[in-house]
């Protein structure tokens, strides 16, 4: 693994997908020690996580004993879909990790995808992060158009949680998940950027060349703050992870 000199946060050139997700799982591994278990995990879903979820099963089987002090907190969900379609995000951590791991159900949580008074459960969901004392460890994918959680481009820095739309080229890129591209919700909810930078740590992964355009303008552009990954220049312990495809274009 390599640093990448002149990048706006620390930027990591990993050899393989698998050094990255060792690396992140070693990080998770010695907070659990050090909180003898009572660990606060941000999690994300999408492709970037798969081989991570899948190491820290790896590690719980071998070694790593009770995580039933454990609490999660996924960034985001989408809206309209039926409890237990396929696509959703409970429905991807259930299959990739919750149901491989003894998590206590109660530790769980997703952002309210329904409620009568929508702002005052999202606000409800955010004391509850600050109840379980923050986020300790937050995982991060990123958009192909920079988003962070479902924090479309132009978000405001200072967001919480809320409703959102998702951008058309989201959705197209998430299509594959669903059956066709019309499936694909056209609202979600997500943790704020402002919400998000409240965690004490953010690890970030992006893999492919899908992402080497957005990598390029915020790892070798200005600042610029309608791309919410660039969030992460006011984050005093963050750190992103990238393989040769998604480095392509920083020269
Ligand atoms: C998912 C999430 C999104 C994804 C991003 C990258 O919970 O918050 O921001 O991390 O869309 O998705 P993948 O990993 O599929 O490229």
């Amino acid at each position: 693994m390599q640093r990448i000199p002149d990048t706006p946060f620390p930027t990591f050139l990993v050899e393989t997908q698998e050094s990255a997700n060792a690396l992140l799982a070693d990080e998770i591994t010695a907070l659990l020690s050090e909180r003898s278990g009572r660990l606060v995990l941000g999690l994300a879903t999408g492709s970037s996580p798969v081989g991570l979820y899948a190491e820290l099963v790896r590690r719980f089987k071998e070694d790593w004993g009770d995580l039933s002090f454990v609490k999660t907190f996924n960034l985001d969900e989408y809206r309209g879909l039926p409890t237990g379609h396929p696509a959703s995000y409970q429905t991807f951590m259930t299959k990739h990790l919750f149901s491989k791991i003894n998590l206590g159900t109660e530790h769980v949580h997703f952002p309210p995808t329904e409620a009568n008074d929508f702002d005052a459960a999202c606000a409800a969901w955010e004391e509850t992060i600050r109840s379980a004392g923050g986020i300790d460890w937050q995982l991060l994918g990123v958009g192909r158009n920079g988003h962070i959680g479902f924090n479309e481009p132009a978000s405001p820095f200072d967001s919480r949680t809320r409703r959102v739309e998702l951008a058309e080229s989201t959705r197209a890129a998430n299509a594959r998940f669903f059956d066709s591209a019309d499936e694909v919700p056209t609202e979600a909810v997500t943790m704020g950027i402002g919400t998000i930078l409240e965690a004490k740590r953010l690890r970030v992964l992006a893999f492919g060349e899908t992402k080497a355009e957005i990598l390029a303008s915020v790892l070798r552009g200005e600042d610029d703050s309608s791309i919410p990954l660039n969030a992460l220049r006011r984050h005093p312990d963050t750190a992103l992870y990238i393989d040769a495809a998604a480095a392509a274009r920083l020269g």
